[in-house]
């Protein structure tokens, strides 16, 4: 039943929870607090974490934000913030990986209307298919968020699609800092496989309506201690709403001095490059270097200013609650996106 307002609360204020808001670089809204508060069918009513000063720095601004009207509340675990509000139609889940399993849990046990949990899951698809028999036997829904769902920019190449003719190759890279997998990690998900690939292979299953399996992986290079720091996994003729795919290729490194998401399909008449910050097209032309030949020459396209990530992920949910649209982000995507990922460290 579609109501005026949706009451929402919190668990977990921390960076993607509430702080990434205060990002000048970052297209804002970029926390959940933000983009609750913006979106006005919300009220953001309450929020529960355990680290004091994370939580007394969200309840001033919001309270700032509501002014006279502020009614907040908030609490230092999810128990007692269950136990004292109890009209929640949304809760969010945005704390630590090694703490979704029990949060998640408990947010379905409240049974509202819908959990919105961050990414991953959990820390592997054991704890996540816990949460998924939670779901069903309490019959809440769960999305998770993988905010480029929602993105206009990585939107646009379903659009682009045909311009470039028959896909030859689609290519996912991600390059970070950050260890891509040892096994001392998985006990609090602090390595980019989990963290940042997750999003990556969220991202090329989305767009590709494809589901990804038996890689073949190549170039794996361990560290000194073991840690995998690159690898290739490949994907032959793999089927997508786009026709067959004679190789999808997802590439990580963890060794580079910057941080790059980009995705790549080559077509036989050019090309399209999207990541972070930019969506490119490029295509065939008569050659300005050679006689006789074509070159990709790169296209002008229109953006929208705004990609509306997080935005939109927010409109979604209450999209679904009005019985208006289906979850673009549900649960069941983002588990069989943790079993893909398992399934390329199982042969590193
Ligand atoms: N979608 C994205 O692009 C994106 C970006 C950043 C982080 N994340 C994900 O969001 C989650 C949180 O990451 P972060 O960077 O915001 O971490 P963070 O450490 O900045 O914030 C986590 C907050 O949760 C609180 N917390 C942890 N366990 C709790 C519990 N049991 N009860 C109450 N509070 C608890 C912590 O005190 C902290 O304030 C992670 O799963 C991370 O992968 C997603």
């Amino acid at each position: 039943m579609e109501k005026k307002h949706y009451y929402a609360a919190i668990v977990g204020t921390g960076r993607i929870g509430f702080s990434l808001g205060f990002d000048k670089k970052r297209e804002q809204p970029a926390s959940h607090t933000m983009a609750l508060l913006n979106n006005k069918r919300i009220k953001l009513i309450a929020a529960a974490d355990s680290n004091e000063e994370n939580l007394e720095k969200w309840r001033k601004y919001v309270r700032k934000h509501n002014g006279k009207n502020d009614f907040t509340l908030v609490f230092p675990t999810s128990q007692e913030l269950y136990e004292n509000v109890t009209c929640l139609d949304i809760i969010t889940v945005a704390v630590n990986e090694d703490n979704h399993l029990e949060e998640c849990i408990k947010a379905i046990e409240y049974k509202p209307r819908l959990v919105i949990l961050e990414k991953p899951v959990a820390l592997n698809s054991e704890e996540a298919e816990k949460i998924r028999a939670k779901a069903e036997e309490c019959g809440v829904p769960v999305m998770v968020n993988h905010e480029r769902r929602f993105a206009k920019d990585y939107l646009s190449v379903v659009s682009l699609i045909d311009k470039i003719g028959d896909i030859q190759s689609v290519t996912g890279e991600l390059d970070s800092g950050l260890r891509i997998y040892g096994e001392e990690f998985e006990k609090d998900g602090t390595y980019s496989l989990l963290h940042d690939g997750t999003h990556l292979v969220d991202i090329l299953q989305f767009l590709l309506k494809a589901s990804l399996s038996n890689p073949l992986v190549s170039g794996v290079h361990k560290d000194e201690k073991g840690i995998v720091r690159n690898f290739s996994a490949h994907y032959q003729s793999v089927v997508s709403q786009f026709g067959t795919i004679p190789e999808v290729t997802f590439k990580m490194s963890g060794r580079s001095k910057f941080f790059e998401f980009r995705i790549e399909i080559l077509g036989t008449l050019g090309k399209i490059c999207v990541g972070n910050g930019f969506a490119e097209l490029y295509l065939r032309e008569e050659s300005k270097l050679y006689t006789g030949f074509y070159s990709l020459t790169r296209q002008k396209i229109k953006l929208p200013k705004k990609t509306g990530y997080f935005s939109g992920m927010i409109q979604n949910a209450v999209d679904f609650l009005d019985g208006n649209s289906e979850l673009v982000s549900p649960l069941e995507d983002a588990i069989s996106d943790l079993k893909v990922l398992e399934e390329i460290k199982a042969k590193f």
